[in-house]
């Protein structure tokens, strides 16, 4: 199946806008803005709110950041955006800044939407005070990084009013190669699945200076390095893969043996840099993931392939999405190009078969918001990261480690400093 095709059949993804009823809709007037107040003007926070902006009816009106440079550069690129599309600059009443900005923005009036896109281990906090303020919600994965917000996470669900939306940043579900090859697989295409391989290998990441920072600001400027930050490199960015995983399999591993450890950074942080984990998912199904992260050598390559009594199926992030087999099938427009090939980016703005994820995404969330039915993601989203936690601790242990055990003994992470200082 081409793209062009299968657009025209999943008009409920592709063109929400399309969908939108006339008249009052969640209080929407069909066709005005969803204000979106973004929370983290970093680099997926500014890339994904652009997207907003440019294939949704969504409008940036506020923003929110700790630090006040990153609130500038955001408020300089959203002016120009906006401007772009004939739409105002921001009110400076709504730009705020410090460890309180989450609060004010979570309750402003003249914001409909949070876009949460700091680091991990904010986001149950501020999914907690966005949800508590009425907002609409987007929120970037992890759901958590450890049990506790993992459960704190699943309370605050159960808040979640049934006219409030609720998405979770897994925009590789939205993207249309994959969203086609679930499809058939779900549908039983491979028959019965016996097991899954997996992986992630990254790149390094780049370490950002600032110089004059504090250990504070150093940590939560290189969040990415730190595992209370993060969550740790499996549940930070491998995750989208064990999300494909629970996802196509419809189900979430009982266990987890898993090797790795930090044998080549050398840089602040104490992240793995790499795992190798073996999952148990129910009816005795074995998925083998691995990852690494380090590197500046341009190696990127991430997917899964499953493989089924009647079929095996390919999902890369670049490279042929197929399956062979009694029902061959084929994504035709990937299938001129090499597994593997694809390029990386740090904000999750990738190409090839992720192409069109996020736009997708979020469309069909705006629409959610604008005619309904509402999401409310965050089971799903906490699942899956406790999923990556199961992984971790499994290798932090050095042991195998069951759903029970996470439940009964996973890590539980605090922060070890006072926001107040960067008041
Ligand atoms: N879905 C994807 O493909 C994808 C890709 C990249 C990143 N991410 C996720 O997006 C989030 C942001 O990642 P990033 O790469 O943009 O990081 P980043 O460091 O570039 O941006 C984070 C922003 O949050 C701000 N911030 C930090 N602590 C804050 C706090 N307590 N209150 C308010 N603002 C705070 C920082 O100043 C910064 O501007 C992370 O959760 C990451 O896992 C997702």
């Amino acid at each position: 199946m081409k793209r062009r095709e299968f657009l025209q059949t999943t008009a409920g993804a592709a063109s929400g806008m399309l969908l939108v009823k006339s008249g009052v809709a969640f209080g929407y007037q069909a066709n005005s803005a969803v204000r979106l107040g973004l929370l983290g003007c970093g680099s997926r926070g500014t890339h994904v709110a652009t997207s907003f902006s440019q294939n949704t009816t969504a409008q940036v009106v506020a923003l929110a950041d700790l630090f006040p440079d990153q609130l500038e550069a955001g408020r300089a690129h959203f002016n120009q955006v906006n401007a772009g599309l004939s739409r105002a600059a921001i009110d400076a009443k709504l730009l705020f800044h410090g460890p309180h900005a989450f609060e004010q923005l979570a309750a402003s009036p003249d914001v409909d939407l949070i876009q949460i896109s700091t680091p991990p281990f904010f986001h149950v906090q501020h999914l907690e005070a966005a949800v508590a303020g009425g907002k609409h919600v987007y929120c970037e994965k992890p759901v958590g990084i450890d049990v506790r917000q993992a459960r704190q996470a699943l309370e605050i669900a159960k808040r979640v009013r049934p006219t409030q939306s609720v998405d979770v940043g897994f925009q590789c579900r939205s993207a249309p190669p994959i969203a086609a090859i679930a499809e058939k697989i779900k549908a039983g295409a491979l028959g019965q699945i016996a097991s899954i391989t997996a992986h992630y290998f990254a790149p390094a990441s780049q370490e950002k200076v600032f110089p004059g920072a504090s250990p504070d600001e150093f940590r939560l400027r290189n969040w990415l390095w730190d595992r209370a930050l993060s969550g740790d490199i499996l549940v930070e960015q491998n995750i989208h893969i064990i999300d494909l995983c629970n996802w196509l399999l419809g189900a979430r591993p009982l266990k987890a043996t898993t090797t790795g450890g930090r044998n080549i950074l050398k840089h602040a942080g104490d992240c793995w840099d790499n795992y190798q984990v073996d999952f148990t998912y129910p009816g005795d199904v074995h998925v083998s993931f691995s990852s690494t992260q380090f590197g500046d050598y341009k190696i990127f390559d991430a997917g899964l392939r499953l493989f089924g009594a009647a079929g095996c199926a390919s999902v890369p992030y670049a490279g042929p999405v197929q399956i062979v087999g009694a029902q061959a099938w084929a994504w035709q427009d990937s299938m001129a190009t090499a597994a593997g090939s694809g390029k990386f980016a740090a904000n999750g703005g990738f190409e090839d078969n992720l192409a069109f994820a996020d736009r997708d995404k979020e469309r069909t969330f705006i629409d959610s918001i604008v005619s309904g039915p509402p999401h409310n993601q965050i089971a799903a989203g906490v699942e899956t990261a406790l999923s990556c936690m199961l992984g971790r601790m499994a290798g932090y242990q050095r042991r195998e480690t069951t759903w029970d055990d996470l439940l009964a003994h996973g890590e539980t992470y605090t922060l070890g400093m006072d926001l107040n200082q960067f008041a």
